[in-house]
């Protein structure tokens, strides 16, 4: 990862100031807390990384990468808010800490300065990010309904987990691409090939936030470990053990799916000893190989210079090891 240092740090030092001094502190100090939380910064390197790679110096998409933060930090602020997650980056989530009211209005706020950051772009750059932007956005919303929709189904196979994890994660981080790369004078057809090559890696990144989710160290992790088996997320764990386990797994697997359990640790141990035993935790990891292979197919189809492929290759590879 010591590749990207460079393009967190120039992410970091733009953020800092990012609403330094203004009030109402109860807006915008909830909205500077999760910023300096920090967190990987996976989507704005990205956003620098694709502008370069056509050819355009990083510091011109610095805006669009804020954008697309400030954009994952909002819906951060949100989901923590409808997962009921206390812990977010190894520090309380803002709804823990200042109640669900500022979670949601500081997170609005902060969908509006997502789009505040591309106004420094000329109207034509700044009308293709927005309705790129937008498109996105919705369908964030519509993964996060069927994420929410799913943990009271029991219908739900493995494609339409796919089609779900791909509205809710997958296509920000091919739309972070996207913006790079048409901040950096791509054509719209390269752009759009580089978003397909985000949009497979942000699958395997989901599938990976997945497994980490039961199998992560939580210090590492900065999430709770089995927060998805507490709100009976229909995770890639669920479905690989629904293939390949015993009837009596998936019997004992489904019990717990439809308790809420007295004691929540009972519960995670449990599940998680069944993910092993069905060795659905090896699935996982798995899928996450195969589509960060696929994400690479389709890198390949993208004309742009060995270098920066490799670069980005470096990136897939690295996001397939993480550990948090
Ligand atoms: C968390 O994203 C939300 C998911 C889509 C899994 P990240 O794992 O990129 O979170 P940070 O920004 O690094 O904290
Ligand atoms: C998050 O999915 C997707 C969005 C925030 C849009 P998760 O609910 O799995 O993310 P974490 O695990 O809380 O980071
Ligand atoms: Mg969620
Ligand atoms: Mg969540
Ligand atoms: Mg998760």
């Amino acid at each position: 990862m010591e590749f990207l240092t460079s393009y967190q740090k120039q992410i970091a030092t733009s953020l800092q100031t990012f609403n330094a001094g203004k009030q109402p502190e109860g807006l915008y100090a909830p909205i500077d807390y999760l910023l300096a939380l920090g967190g990987k910064r996976l989507r704005p390197t990205l956003v620098l990384m694709s502008c370069e790679a056509f050819g355009n110096p990083a510091a011109s998409a610095l805006a669009a990468a804020q954008a697309i933060e400030v954009f994952h930090n909002f819906t951060l602020m949100h989901d923590d808010i409808m997962d009921k997650s206390l812990v977010r980056r190894g520090a309380q989530t803002v709804h823990e800490k200042w109640g669900v009211n500022t979670a949601i209005l500081s997170g609005d706020a902060m969908l509006i300065q997502a789009y505040a950051c591309l106004h420094e772009y000329d109207a034509s750059l700044f009308k293709s990010l927005t309705t790129l932007l937008s498109k996105t956005a919705l369908e964030v919303c519509e993964g996060q309904q069927f994420d929410v929709d799913f943990e009271a189904r029991t219908d739900v196979d493995i494609a339409l987990y796919l089609e779900m994890i791909r509205l809710k994660t997958a296509v920000l981080v091919g739309c972070a691409m996207q913006m790079g790369a048409l901040v950096g004078g791509a054509s719209e057809q390269a752009a759009k090939q580089l978003y397909t090559f985000g949009e497979k890696l942000g699958l395997a990144f989901q599938l990976q936030d997945d497994y980490l989710d039961t199998f992560g160290d939580a210090a590492q992790f900065g999430k709770r470990i089995g927060g998805d088996i507490i709100e009976n997320k229909k995770t890639i764990l669920v479905h690989a053990l629904n293939k390949q386990g015993t009837a009596a797994q998936q019997k004992a697997l489904q019990k717990w799916l439809a308790d809420k359990p007295a004691n929540e640790a009972e519960k995670i141990a449990a599940v998680t000893t069944l993910f092993k035993e069905s060795k659905a935790d090896k699935a996982t990891l798995d899928y996450v190989r195969q589509y960060t292979a696929q994400a690479f197919d389709a890198l390949d189809k993208v004309s742009l210079d060995d270098e920066y492929k490799q670069r980005f290759i470096s990136f897939g590879n690295w996001l397939m090891k993480r550990t948090h």
